[in-house]
């Protein structure tokens, strides 16, 4: 398991610009990964908190880990606003532990910047209670000439750029290796096909801890 402290100062102020003009097929995308949800929810890798404000009311405890040690504090002053109670802590999603299981468990953006996305999926499959679900929104590996600007962004300066971002991951995949049933998943382009981004396509879905 890793214990890695995210000090990232140059990703921070990157992802503070690009948080608050996101298009607005991503910002539909978040609302419709949240919609639904409710009861005691867990929120990995929070980033600047732009989620908070899609959760429903339903919703009566959200949990969020955000170690990068500028983004936390974004996340903690976007908390105060949401619509529903937020904690935010500084934990890494390895080091991050609860003696209560979660109800749901929320991924966006955030698998392509884990280290170690497979050890963090069975960690989160712990974390929820049986036949609670994780609900997705992660940009994925593509096809064709997507695949290869992937890789070379992968091997160049993408992670670099935007805090250890993967382009190329399999995540789908990987949820699924980790034991959990996906109910629902589809994929979805957020900008228009030929936009040259290694990032345009993304999956979303829901995936259950079978109870
Ligand atoms: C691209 S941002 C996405 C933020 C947010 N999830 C969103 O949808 O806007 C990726 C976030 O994952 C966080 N992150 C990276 N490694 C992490 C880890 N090991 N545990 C928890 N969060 C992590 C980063 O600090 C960053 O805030």
């Amino acid at each position: 398991m890793t214990d890695r402290i995210v000090d990232n100062p140059f990703f921070a102020r990157i992802w503070k610009t690009l948080s608050t003009s996101e298009p607005p097929a991503l910002r539909r995308l978040r609302a419709e990964n949240l919609a639904g949800l409710s009861g005691r929810v867990l929120e990995i890798g929070a980033g600047t908190g732009t989620n908070f404000a899609f959760y429903p009311s339903t919703v009566t405890q959200v949990t969020a880990v955000e170690p990068e040690r500028h983004l936390v504090e974004v996340a903690r002053s976007a908390a105060t606003q949401a619509p529903v109670p937020v904690t935010v802590s500084s934990d890494t999603a390895e080091t991050f532990s609860s003696a209560d299981p979660f109800d749901a468990v929320v991924c966006s953006l955030v698998l392509c910047s884990i280290e170690e996305p497979d050890t963090v999926l069975r960690q989160l499959f712990s974390l929820l209670r049986p036949g609670g679900e994780l609900r997705y929104l992660e940009h994925v590996a593509g096809n064709g000439w997507r695949a290869r600007m992937q890789r070379v962004a992968d091997a160049t300066v993408w992670p670099r750029l935007f805090g250890n971002c993967h382009t190329h991951r399999h995540t789908e995949q990987a949820i699924v290796d980790s034991g959990f049933q996906v109910a629902e998943n589809r994929r979805e382009l957020a900008m228009p096909a030929w936009v040259p981004l290694p990032v345009t396509e993304f999956a979303i879905g829901r995936a259950l801890r079978p109870a």
